[in-house]
């Protein structure tokens, strides 16, 4: 990297983005106005683009769709929604040496960003490339262990006056396991404090709320990110008094290393669908992911809808499916075979597009070839249906 100031460089970047953007939109983002396909579809620009002019051949045709001359292109072809982009942040609840982040809710084809930032407890941040991947092309590469995390040293760290009163409480186990406790006057507890996307060897939950002068029950609970489960036994905490063991105000060695990332991999568990994000670091250090999902703009704003979906599903919000032919169907072999000249979608699929042109037609209901016969024995070319 050259000395270039950041702040100068995201600015031509976003310049550059929006100047983009600009030059693919038609000058009107609402589809339904008339002109917005004509922009591209038809005159000079078509020419320019290398498109047909789709509303001279339109023109020409004797017989016409009338949901065509209207100009609801959209209705066949645009998916409406937006598909604006996400943004998550997560940041580890306290420093560890190896962590792993569940994300939660991901689209399994779009494709995601992971800025990452890791500092260790004097502050020094290590440099970490940003992650990219789509979910569906990450390989499942872990597999349940079958094994419950096992709890040792709980510990309430501190009791003390905030806003609330408030108790800190940390443990450990022996896999990376999130962070639960249970609490409350009774045995029974009946309340619950979680942090349960990030997954470490360490663990310190605070629980806030507290009246004083009581004794709490509480039992710490971690799960790995095969959902094991391992629970430690009944403790009391004691709010009569405050107390401070988190070992902070003794002699602080001042370290300046930069902490080294050893590890940083996007995985999921075999037969499941979730995303996960492991670290390792020669130090313990808070890690801070901020993960961006995209907006997804085409040329068509919303995209395009898929092949099925226009000459299929479109069709039949207007017209009762059935009322002429089969679709969705493929020829079973034996008695019809699908004519090279009539279009199937998905490698022989028959949709309604198979018999009818969409926009109309120069024959009677807008069929690709005469009906009173050869568009039948085109495919039929066995034992006659009429
Ligand atoms: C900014 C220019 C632009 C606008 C506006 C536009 N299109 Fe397109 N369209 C294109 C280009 C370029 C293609 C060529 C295929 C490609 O590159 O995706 C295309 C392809 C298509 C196709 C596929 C054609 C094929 O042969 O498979 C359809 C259908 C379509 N557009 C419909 C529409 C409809 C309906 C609208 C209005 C709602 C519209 N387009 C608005 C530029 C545009
Ligand atoms: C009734 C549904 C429907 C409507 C309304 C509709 N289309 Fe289409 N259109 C289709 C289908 C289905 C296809 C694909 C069939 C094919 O390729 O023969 C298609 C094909 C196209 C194509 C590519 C093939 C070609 O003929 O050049 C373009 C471009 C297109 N449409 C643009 C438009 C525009 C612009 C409008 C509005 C004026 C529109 N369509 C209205 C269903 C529709
Ligand atoms: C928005 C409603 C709507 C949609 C969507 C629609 N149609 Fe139509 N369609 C009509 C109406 C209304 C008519 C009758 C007026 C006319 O001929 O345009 C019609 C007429 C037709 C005819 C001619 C009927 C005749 O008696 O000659 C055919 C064939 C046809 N549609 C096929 C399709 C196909 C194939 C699709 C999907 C690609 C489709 N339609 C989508 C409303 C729709
Ligand atoms: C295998 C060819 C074939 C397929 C596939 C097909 N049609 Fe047809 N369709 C025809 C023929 C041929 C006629 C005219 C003869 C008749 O009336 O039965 C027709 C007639 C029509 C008519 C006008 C007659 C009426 O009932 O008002 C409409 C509308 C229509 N089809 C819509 C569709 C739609 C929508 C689909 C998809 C769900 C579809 N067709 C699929 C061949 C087909
Ligand atoms: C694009 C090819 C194609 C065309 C064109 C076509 N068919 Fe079919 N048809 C099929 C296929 C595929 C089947 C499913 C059974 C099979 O594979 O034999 C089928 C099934 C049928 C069935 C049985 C429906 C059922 O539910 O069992 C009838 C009746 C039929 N077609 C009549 C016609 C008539 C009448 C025409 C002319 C208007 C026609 N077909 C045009 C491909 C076609």
């Amino acid at each position: 990297m050259g000395r270039y100031s950041l702040p100068a460089v995201f600015l031509v970047l976003a310049l550059i983005v929006l100047l983009w953007f600009l030059s693919i939109m038609p000058g009107n983002i609402s589809w339904s106005k008339d002109g917005a396909c004509r922009d591209c579809h038809s005159g000079p620009k078509a020419a320019e683009l290398k498109l047909d002019d789709v509303y001279v051949k339109i023109a020409a045709l004797q017989y016409r769709h009338s949901v065509v001359e209207d100009e609801k292109c959209e209705l066949c072809h645009i998916l409406r929604g937006f598909k604006t982009g996400r943004t998550w942040e997560l940041a580890s609840p306290d420093s560890y040496k190896e962590q792993i982040f569940f994300l939660k809710d991901l689209s399994v084809d779009r494709k995601y960003q992971v800025a990452l930032k890791v500092k260790d407890g004097a502050g020094n941040e290590a440099p970490v490339n940003p992650l990219q991947f789509i979910p569906s092309n990450v390989a499942a590469s872990m597999d349940n262990d079958q094994k419950a995390p096992l709890i040792r040293n709980v510990i309430t760290t501190e009791i003390r006056q905030a806003v609330f009163l408030e108790a800190t409480i940390k443990w450990e186990t022996d896999k990376p396991s999130n962070s639960i406790v249970e609490y409350g006057l009774t045995p029974q507890y009946g309340e619950t404090a979680v942090s349960e996307n990030v997954f470490a060897n360490g663990h310190k939950i605070t629980i806030t709320g507290l009246k004083s002068g009581k004794q709490y029950h509480y039992r710490t609970i971690s799960r790995d990110i095969f959902g094991n489960t391992g629970a430690s036994s009944d403790f009391i905490l004691d709010t009569s008094a405050q107390i401070n063991n988190t070992g902070e105000g003794g002699v602080k060695i001042v370290d300046r290393t930069r902490p080294q990332i050893k590890e940083a991999a996007v995985f999921k568990i075999k037969g499941t669908k979730d995303i996960f994000i492991k670290f390792s670091s020669d130090k313990p250090v808070k890690a801070y992911l901020t993960i961006n999902e995209p907006a997804e703009i085409d040329k068509h704003g919303f995209g395009l809808i898929p092949a099925r979906a226009s000459r299929i599903d479109a069709c039949i919000k207007c017209h009762p499916q059935g009322a002429s032919h089969p679709v969705g169907i493929r020829s079973k072999g034996s008695k019809t075979k699908i004519s090279p000249d009539l279009p199937t979608i998905e490698g022989g699929m028959i949709t309604c597009v198979t018999c009818h042109y969409p926009h109309g037609g120069n024959k009677k209901h807008f069929t690709r070839m005469n009906f009173e016969r050869d568009l039948c024995i085109a495919c039929h070319t066995g034992e006659p249906y009429i």
